[in-house]
């Protein structure tokens, strides 16, 4: 039997307009920020993706700039981000936009589907906040939210469990369906948090949630145990000539595809395997100091990075690095986050 979330909507409501926080995009929900903001939120906490989303929106204030944007530039606004696809789907998509629909997003769920880089719960979201339409937007936070509502002991990483969430929401949605959609996020982001004990006696909703109810806010939701990642050993190095450092572009396929990265090699090399390295390449080395350990976590990958800096003596032929001073570095070059240690170092 399908659980019947019809009597959430009054209480939500209404400690949603007690209770919500001032955001850019939600005091101006043009469709444009609410398509941004949205993106930017699937990696990033509300509070580190305001500064984001105020340069980003500075920089490109429409879908017109966005769509012109180098490369490059787009980049630098999401150093940090991380997920570098996401800014390359944005541009992707603002193209799409240009060409298929005059220059502003659809108003319709199902357009806004068929866009780079928007899935059901962006699409709901954009369609929902900026343009009212009554579709669910389910998050990771709706997902917890309801299953605790529920004491529903369903798998919330389970696609086919979002996928029900969503047609069941689609059934009782609201007159207003951002606010509602927002209600739940907010909800499960101030209160029905994920880690750690949930906000519970701040609730709206306490007095008919199952898992507060019978004390299984510790069980509820299921995510079962991912594959654990894979850990990848490296060795990182700054490589300097006379006040310019080497940077390598990535292929263009895989882990942080064609983005710049600081020289590094697979493998930990301790100081003396670091120093046999270099007597048999054909660096002309001044000298070599340790710079320390660094660790970065992807979804599926873990770096552990030992980092050397690497002062030259004369420079390196070829063409497989391009060479850069710290200015261009800091205002030109976005390299992942995954380097933010060793890039340190640098500037
Ligand atoms: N998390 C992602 N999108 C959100 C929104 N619109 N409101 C609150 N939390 C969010």
């Amino acid at each position: 039997m399908e659980y019947n979330y019809k009597w959430i909507i009054k209480p939500l409501l209404e400690w949603y307009d007690e209770n919500r926080r001032i955001l850019p995009w939600r005091e101006n929900p043009q469709p444009y920020y609410v398509w941004i903001s949205e993106i930017m939120l699937q990696q990033t906490r509300v509070e580190a993706v305001k500064s984001y989303f105020q340069r980003f929106t500075d920089t490109l204030p429409d879908i017109h700039s966005l769509a012109q944007v180098e490369e490059d530039k787009l980049l630098k606004l999401w150093e940090g981000l991380g997920y570098y696809n996401r800014a390359r789907n944005l541009k992707k998509a603002a193209c799409q936009i240009m060409e298929q629909y005059g220059g502003t997003l659809p108003p319709d769920y199902e357009e806004l589907l068929k866009l780079s880089g928007i899935g059901t719960y962006t699409a709901g979201a954009i369609a929902s906040i900026a343009f009212g339409v009554p579709v669910p937007a389910v998050d990771g936070n709706v997902l917890r939210v309801t299953k605790r509502l529920a004491g529903s002991y369903d798998d919330i990483l389970k696609a086919s469990v979002k996928k029900d969430l969503e047609n069941n929401l689609r059934g009782i949605m609201p007159e207003r369906p951002g606010d509602f959609n927002q209600a739940l996020m907010e909800l499960g982001a101030m209160v029905c948090i994920p880690n750690g004990r949930p906000l519970c006696e701040k609730c709206p909703l306490n007095k008919k949630c199952a898992a507060f109810q019978e004390g299984l806010t510790d069980q509820i939701p299921v995510k079962t145990k991912k594959k654990p990642r894979r850990i990848e050993d490296k060795t990182v190095l700054i490589l300097e000539w006379q006040g310019k450092y080497a940077l390598h572009k990535r292929s263009k396929k895989g882990l942080l595809a064609g983005l710049w990265e600081l020289p590094n090699m697979e493998g930990a090399f301790d100081i003396h395997s670091m120093e046999e390295f270099l007597l048999e390449s054909n660096l002309s080395v001044e000298s070599v100091e340790n710079i320390g350990q660094a660790k970065h976590i992807f979804s599926h990958v873990e770096w552990h990075m030992l980092g050397y800096y690497i002062h030259l003596k004369k420079p390196l032929e070829g063409d497989e690095f391009v060479w850069i001073n710290r200015s261009e570095l800091e205002r030109e070059y976005a390299l992942p986050s995954a380097f933010r240690y060793f890039q340190n170092k640098i500037v």
